[in-house]
């Protein structure tokens, strides 16, 4: 099975290290160069939306996938056209704007924060005397780990948030007093059979994941069902084939849908070594037309992932319990060049190792 990806970074490269396993090449397209799947697959290094070179692409592949959203919907449509690709297109469109996302859920009845749409400062000024502050000013599209994101905690702070974003679409949100961040992986196949993962719980620095705990503690069974009911409603609106995560506030024992990724996800590296079979694996599993793999956790796990500068890597393998992952890219300010899962029976031993190993992690790691 000779499988195209969109994209050439970790999520890439993490697809390519489960889907080798089971007998599939890997292929991608990736505009930057060096890339973490140079070493992984074939690279066609081209732009996303360079006609011959998604000629050159698609050529000899059974299917294509992606790991990167924002790959143009004329490329992913045109490809679309000449052989499968999962998850559809229709998936990108949904995720890639988040008032579009915002509407999609709400047509799912999936509960969202209050949102308002913003396209001049007229709608941000009525936007934020009806939702009150602290309210949360985002760009509809491209806007990843908290970029393109203005938090107002002030009416005065209206004119500094548009100077600041208002050249984009925008959406402004309420700003969600959650207990807790979560979220669920989701997969799906070509016959419409789905699995789901366990919540997690995520620790955001800045915008950006820094730790998810997996399972999440303390999650009743009506919560849990109540992700599933809602991811599994999206992927079934969509038709989707394979992976899709879907981020969560939880608030007062309820969940409010922050956003989705047609992706497999970082909240879901813990499942490299804390579940039967990872979220990669399933992906690809998903994409090759074989039956879903199980997603029950083995365990505990907590994921930490490593920004910008790189624990002593001896010191980290020393410790039990304890899988590291890097991504082969250059190390950069806030830049995600690897993760670390701890995976054992225990809750306390785990946590107690992920705090020894987070004491090793050099001062200028963590977001930029
Ligand atoms: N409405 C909100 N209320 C409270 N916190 C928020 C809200 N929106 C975003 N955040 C915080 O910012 C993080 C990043 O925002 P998110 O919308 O997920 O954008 P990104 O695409 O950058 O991941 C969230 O995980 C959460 O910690
Ligand atoms: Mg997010």
């Amino acid at each position: 099975m000779n499988i195209g990806i969109l994209g050439g970074g970790q999520l890439g490269r993490m697809l390519a290290l489960a889907g080798v396993p089971l007998g599939a090449r890997f292929r991608f397209l990736e505009p930057r160069s060096p890339a973490p799947v140079d070493s992984i697959g074939q690279v066609v290094r081209a732009e996303y939306d360079d006609a011959a070179a998604l000629e050159r692409f698609r050529e000899g592949l059974d299917v294509v996938s992606y790991e990167f959203e924002n790959v143009p919907d004329a490329s992913a449509r045109y490809l679309a056209e000449v052989i499968e690709v999962f998850p559809p297109p229709a998936a990108l469109e949904f995720a890639r704007d988040r008032a579009n996302e915002k509407r999609g859920f709400g047509r799912l009845d999936v509960p969202v924060p209050p949102w308002r749409s913003v396209d001049s400062l007229e709608d941000l000024r009525r936007g934020v005397s009806e939702l009150g502050v602290p309210a949360v000013l985002k760009t509809r599209r491209l806007g990843y780990d908290g970029k393109g994101q203005f938090v107002l905690t002030s009416h005065d702070d209206v004119a500094r948030a548009w100077e600041d974003l208002g050249s984009s679409p925008l959406v402004l949100e309420g700003f969600v007093d959650f207990d807790r961040e979560l979220s669920i992986v989701g997969v799906r196949a070509r016959d419409g059979s789905t699995a789901f993962y366990p919540l997690v719980e995520n620790t955001h620095r800045s915008g950006v994941l820094v730790r998810t705990e997996a399972p999440a503690e303390g999650v009743s069974a009506g919560l849990q069902a109540a992700a599933e009911a809602y991811i599994g409603a999206i992927m079934e609106s969509l038709d989707y084939v394979g992976v899709l995560a879907l981020e969560l506030f939880e608030v007062d024992g309820g969940l409010l849908a922050n956003e989705v990724a047609p992706r497999v996800h970082n909240s879901g590296h813990w499942t490299q070594d804390g579940a039967d079979t990872c979220q990669f694996e399933n992906h690809v599993r998903a994409l090759m037309n074989l039956p879903i793999g199980s997603t029950a956790a083995r365990g505990y796990s907590v994921m930490l992932n490593l920004l910008g500068a790189l624990p002593p890597l001896g010191a980290v393998a020393a410790e039990p319990l304890t899988h590291l992952h890097l991504y082969d890219k250059a190390p950069r300010p806030g830049r995600k060049i690897g993760h670390i899962n701890v995976v054992g029976p225990d809750r306390a031993e785990v946590s107690q190792t992920a705090a020894r190993l987070e004491a090793l992690f050099p001062p200028e790691s963590g977001p930029a």
